[in-house]
């Protein structure tokens, strides 16, 4: 084991080469276990609050789920030109079995990334193995103090991932699936078995398979968090309720697997051209795919994940890549602005509460020029069913600010096309003003 002193030693190395190009940003990557156990709690009962950054090692928190059988929190601590980034990823897999995945980028290639474990008086039983790199050697796996090892650092690029178990003297069982990008473990403890497919860097999230101690069904595989999704006991529902729409039977009307109309209409015309592209509240994903089999390069956003599972296996079969990104449209990502934004459906349901988050997100997945196609339901029509329907003037109110109004004309849902019978809608294309 390396001591303590010789941390001090190995960080203060690593600092004197960053100097050499430019002034050094230390960054504090301790784990602070006492924060881990206040993870462990919500589970118990979903709370409104985001976790505190500082207790996780984090600096701002990017990603974030609460989910009956988990809870995913990705932060990062600021880089810039001059100093290393740091990426972590906590993932709290109920009862007691607590992963962290440390990505560092920006350090020299001849150095070593320095990674280390802190705890304050825990009272309790805490086990941990290093799950990656193989070849790590700590000489007591139990923890009796501070406990550091280096890693190596490719091309900039160091990564350190633990596996601890809250509460037991047995440390987790950890196997290595895959050392290929992206990394998958399987960890086994006594009370749950995982596996865990975790890219690097904070685009692509990765998803959790769980089952029990003998075996059983718990979760099957789905996508982790990409952005921070509605939490607490309101945003928890929610998200049940959506996916609740893909789980069961003949519950999600709107998914006629026909590309819609207006869409088609609209790139086949050449007015909407290939390029970057992002769906938001994508569903089952039959737009996303045939934006993509025409060329597009298509990211496709929605909080329910059977809903993008559901789209994954449809687009594997028609051989075309999407990048499925489990993530609530009020509050997306950092991802890069797209030249095309699509939403069918998505926009009058979240508009009747968040219309200004809806808009603010729009302005950040856009950039001047970007085209936005929106179809959505139209209250020129008076229904008792259907989808949630949009005054042209609310419409009007939400974007003018932002974009410009290059059509805003009344057409139809339904299942032979837009154009057959079905609920009132609005075709909106907006351009972003220069
Ligand atoms: C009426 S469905 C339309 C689905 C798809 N666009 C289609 O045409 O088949 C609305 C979709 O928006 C998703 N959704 C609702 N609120 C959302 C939010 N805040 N963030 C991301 N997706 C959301 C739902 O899960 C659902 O898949």
């Amino acid at each position: 084991m390396i001591k303590k002193a010789t941390v001090v030693l190995m960080l203060l190395a690593m600092i004197g080469i960053d100097s050499a190009i430019g002034a050094p940003k230390p960054v504090r990557l301790g784990l602070d276990v006492s924060g881990l156990a206040e993870l462990q709690k919500r589970t118990e009962q979903y709370r409104d609050d985001l976790p505190k950054p500082a207790s996780l090692g984090m600096h701002e928190i990017i990603a974030y789920e609460e989910h009956k059988n988990f809870v995913c929190v990705v932060g990062k601590t600021a880089g810039g030109d001059k100093s290393p980034s740091y990426l972590r990823r906590v993932i709290l897999v109920k009862p007691s079995l607590l992963l962290v995945d440390d990505q560092i980028s920006g350090l020299g290639s001849g150095d070593n990334f320095q990674w280390k474990l802190a705890y304050r008086k825990v009272n309790r039983p805490v086990a941990y193995a290093p799950a990656y790199p193989s070849k790590i050697s700590v000489a007591d796996s139990t923890l009796q103090g501070l406990d550091s090892f280096t890693a190596p650092c490719k091309n900039g690029v160091g990564r350190v991932v633990v596996a601890i178990t809250l509460g037991q003297k047995d440390k987790p069982a950890v196997k290595i699936v895959s050392n290929a990008k992206p990394l998958v473990l399987k960890i086994e403890t006594k009370e749950t078995r995982c596996k865990l497919t975790l890219p690097t860097g904070a685009e692509s999230a990765g998803s959790i398979t769980i089952t029990d101690a003998k075996g059983k069904d718990v979760l099957a595989e789905r996508v982790l968090p990409s952005g921070i999704m509605p939490h607490g006991p309101k945003g928890v529902k929610m998200l049940a309720g959506w996916d609740s729409r893909y789980t069961r039977k003949n519950a999600a009307p709107w998914d006629t697997k026909r590309v819609a109309v207006e869409l088609k209409k609209a790139v086949e015309s050449g007015k909407i051209k290939p390029g970057r592209a992002v769906v938001l509240g994508c569903g089952a994903g039959t737009n996303s795919i045939y934006l993509a089999s025409k060329g597009f390069d298509v990211t496709a956003i929605d909080v329910a994940p059977t809903a993008l599972a559901i789209a994954k296996a449809r687009a594997d079969k028609a051989k075309v890549k999407v990048n499925w990104v489990l993530a609530d449209v009020t509050a997306v990502p950092k991802l890069k602005p797209f030249d095309f934004m699509y939403d069918r459906g998505c926009y009058h349901g979240v508009r009747r509460k968040f219309a200004k988050e809806f808009v603010a997100s729009a302005k950040r997945l856009s950039k001047p020029g970007t085209q936005f196609l929106i179809l959505a339901g139209n209250a020129n029509e008076a229904r008792h069913y259907g989808p949630p329907r949009v005054k042209e003037e609310d419409i009007r109110n939400d974007f003018k600010a932002l974009f410009d109004f290059t059509w805003l004309r009344e057409s139809k849902f339904g299942a032979n096309g837009e154009k057959g019978k079905g609920p009132l809608m609005w075709s909106i294309l907006l351009t972003r003003k220069k």
